[in-house]
């Protein structure tokens, strides 16, 4: 009566056992081909097929953090004589649209953007657009208006230009106040000093020209999930700005802001794009970054009268995509690449 009942147990034990054996075969070949050691080849060495080595990106820091400018600690603002002005200059910058947005509270007078979507975190991250050298190197000349410029009449070109707006009378409370900010921000900087790590990321250079259709792509894959497929962002719904701003259209920067430039908004994306990016965690490559710069800065945007621009045009950048130029490239070189041929004819010439 119990025989087949037994017959059954020693059949399944026996089964059990069988099975551990294979596991362990198994496991023996696993831990000899992980740990290196060569196992004979049945196929022999002429037919081995060679295995693909998976590439794996490892993120690789733009630059060295140590030494790198940082803004004064917020709190200590509170021992400035000026203190009142400095708070008011960061409120504006970081959230400038609900003031002198479209519907600004002040004036409307910009396209609805905010400073602090290009000047990341009120112009303090390095390498993102920060304001870290702009007390220190202003008033200068600049080549772009030929004249010297204080740093309201810098601002006022970001609000001509990049907010695509007009500009603030360089008596007003707000432009005192966001000068105020910006002097403060850059306060422990040596006058005439470029601390580390200011301004934005210079991306090196390609051999190649940036190509719109790569990038597009690169938009695809990398952008188009915040900034939209059209290029529009994401308006906030109460209308004070972007969730996510607008990258080309009736909103965005004009063609003579700083962003029109390749080597500028490929600096900035490089070291700050996909949005959580930063300079020592980077999420694209140089190319991808170049690539995404002549994609985007193909699409339509706002024109902006530049005739009174460069009064001596030897000393547009390499990257100003508008004629006349003192060498003989061509517009489309001058907008798209390669940059090092008209670096080193200038070189050359001079
Ligand atoms: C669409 C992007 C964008 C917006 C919005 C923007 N800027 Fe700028 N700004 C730039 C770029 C690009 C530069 C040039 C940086 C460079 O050439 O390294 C710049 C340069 C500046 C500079 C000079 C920095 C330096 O080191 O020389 C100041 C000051 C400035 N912006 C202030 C402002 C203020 C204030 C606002 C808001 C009223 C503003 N910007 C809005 C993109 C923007
Ligand atoms: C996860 C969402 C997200 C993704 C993905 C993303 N961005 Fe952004 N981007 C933002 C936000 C948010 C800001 C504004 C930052 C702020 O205000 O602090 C911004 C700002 C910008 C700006 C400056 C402001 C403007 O509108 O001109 C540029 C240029 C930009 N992004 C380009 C890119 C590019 C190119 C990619 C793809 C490589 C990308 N972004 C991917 C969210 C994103």
């Amino acid at each position: 009566m119990m025989q087949p009942f037994i017959k059954l147990i020693t059949l399944l034990v026996a089964l059990l056992g069988l099975a551990t054996a294979l596991v362990g075969v198994i496991g023996f070949i696993v831990f000899l081909s992980y740990s290196g050691i060569q196992l004979p080849s049945l196929a022999g060495e002429d037919n081995a097929v060679p295995q693909p080595v998976a590439e794996v990106p490892i993120p690789k820091a733009l630059a060295d953090p140590a030494g790198m400018w940082r803004a004064p600690d917020w709190p200590s603002v509170d021992f400035e004589p000026n203190a009142a002005d400095i708070k008011y200059g960061k409120e504006l910058v970081a959230n400038t649209s609900e003031y002198l947005g479209p519907n600004g509270k002040v004036k409307a007078i910009s396209n609805g953007m905010n400073c602090q979507n290009c000047h990341l975190q009120a112009g303090t991250v390095p390498l993102g657009n920060n304001y870290g050298a702009v007390a220190s190197t202003y008033p200068k000349l600049r080549a772009r208006s030929g004249t010297e410029e204080d740093i309201t009449k810098r601002i006022n070109d970001c609000f001509e230009r990049s907010l695509n707006g007009q500009a603030l009378a360089k008596d007003s409370k707000e432009m005192i106040a966001m000068a105020a900010y910006i002097n403060w921000l850059g306060k422990d900087v040596p006058k005439g000093e470029i601390p580390a790590g200011s301004g934005i990321y210079e991306v090196p250079a390609m051999d190649r020209a940036a190509d719109p259709i790569r990038g597009k792509l690169v938009y695809d894959r990398q952008c188009q999930s915040c900034h939209a497929a059209d290029g529009q962002g994401m308006p906030r719904p109460d209308g004070k700005g972007y969730i996510y701003p607008p990258l080309w259209g009736k909103n965005s920067y004009n063609h003579g802001a700083g962003l029109f430039r390749l080597s500028r908004f490929a600096g900035f994306v490089r070291a700050n794009m996909p949005l959580g990016a930063t300079f020592e965690n980077p999420m694209i490559s140089d190319e991808e970054a170049w690539d995404v710069a002549a994609y985007v800065n193909s699409m339509d945007r706002p024109v902006k009268d530049l005739s009174q621009d460069w009064p001596d045009i030897s000393k547009k950048p390499v990257d100003h995509p508008f004629g006349p130029f003192s060498d003989e490239f061509t517009e489309e070189q001058h907008k798209f690449g390669p940059f090092k041929p008209i670096r080193e004819a200038r070189a050359k010439s001079k």
